[in-house]
């Protein structure tokens, strides 16, 4: 099973526990996820333009086209 799940946050949730302040990725792509490991810091993208990343690889979709492959 697989899915598909768009994340728009592009800074980490600080969050403490018992005492120790732990930044947890929101935007997906830390490479210690759930820990934020600042890679969010090196993404450049455009407000409005959806970007799915694979194997680090950002590459720009287009989900009207997207959705209309799958209902093929
Ligand atoms: S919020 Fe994802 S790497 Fe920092």
């Amino acid at each position: 099973m697989a899915r598909i799940v768009i994340l728009e946050e592009k800074s980490p949730l600080k969050i403490e526990i018992n005492g120790i302040v732990r930044s947890i990725c929101r935007c997906g792509l830390s490479k210690n996820f759930p820990i934020c490991d600042a890679t969010h810091k090196t993404i450049v993208e455009e407000d409005g333009k959806i970007y799915k990343y694979v194997n680090g690889e950002k590459k720009e979709i287009d989900l009207n086209r997207l959705f209309q492959e799958e209902l093929k």
